[in-house]
């Protein structure tokens, strides 16, 4: 089996069960326009996200890592009337692009993007109360994710949803002493995980469209 095999598999999927509206392709059109990163997690992993939102009856959910807003859309619209998502930035290029891409979305009423860094926004968000929030979708810089997953457990109650991306990385969290940063970040995280007693936790190989990757899903106990 090949990595053509699991793309055509994907889109397959994809084309059953999560099709993307015109405001979502627009949101992938948005991020060439503005010269940002094709980052965003794929249709297939976005009604991924959106299936565990629904799930849990999520109410309030908050985002690591907004980029354009794909993620965000995918996620906001399982939200009640009355529901809420706060996704963090730190990149105005992308606050601006995603809240653009929100508004299309009409989902301004029930998104905020808030603009900064993860670790100085997560401690303003503990003091305005905004959780406990019913799904957590960690999706930002690496290095930095066991202190956002534990920003996340502070965050949360018993039977939230916890979700980080990206903790496989092709496979290279298997080699020990790994140069590069995020591979030792998200290796870090999984150890952290590992020895974790607060959740009941996995880690979801992904494949298809994008790399080689995985997503840990974790409910807190
Ligand atoms: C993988 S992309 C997010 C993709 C998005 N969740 C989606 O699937 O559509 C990661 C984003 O995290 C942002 N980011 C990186 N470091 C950050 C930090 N310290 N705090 C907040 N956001 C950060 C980047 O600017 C980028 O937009």
């Amino acid at each position: 089996m090949d990595k053509q095999l699991f793309e055509e598999v994907d889109k397959y999927i994809s084309r059953l069960l999560a099709n993307e509206d015109q405001v979502l392709k627009d949101v992938i059109t948005s991020l060439d326009q503005a010269g940002l990163p094709q980052f965003s997690v794929s249709p297939s992993q976005g009604k991924l996200l959106q299936v565990f939102a629904a799930m849990c009856g999520a109410k309030n959910i908050l985002e690591l890592g907004t980029l354009g807003g794909y993620s965000t859309i995918w996620l906001a619209r399982t939200l009640p009337d009355a529901g809420k998502l706060i996704t963090i930035e730190f990149d105005d290029r992308c606050a601006d692009v995603a809240e653009k891409n929100l508004a299309a979305a009409n989902l301004q009423s029930k998104v905020s993007v808030r603009r900064g860094k993860a670790l100085d926004v997560l401690p303003l968000l503990q003091n305005e109360n905004a959780g406990p929030f019913d799904l957590i979708f960690i999706d930002a810089d690496k290095p930095p994710y066991t202190e956002y997953f534990q920003w996340a457990l502070k965050l949360s109650r018993p039977g939230s949803i916890i979700i980080c991306d990206n903790v496989i990385r092709e496979g290279m969290v298997l080699e020990e002493n790994h140069p590069d940063e995020k591979v030792r970040g998200v290796q870090r995280f999984n150890n952290f995980l590992s020895a974790c007693t607060e959740v009941n936790a996995t880690i979801l190989p992904t494949v298809g469209m994008k790399e080689f990757d995985g997503m840990a899903i974790c409910v807190k106990i």
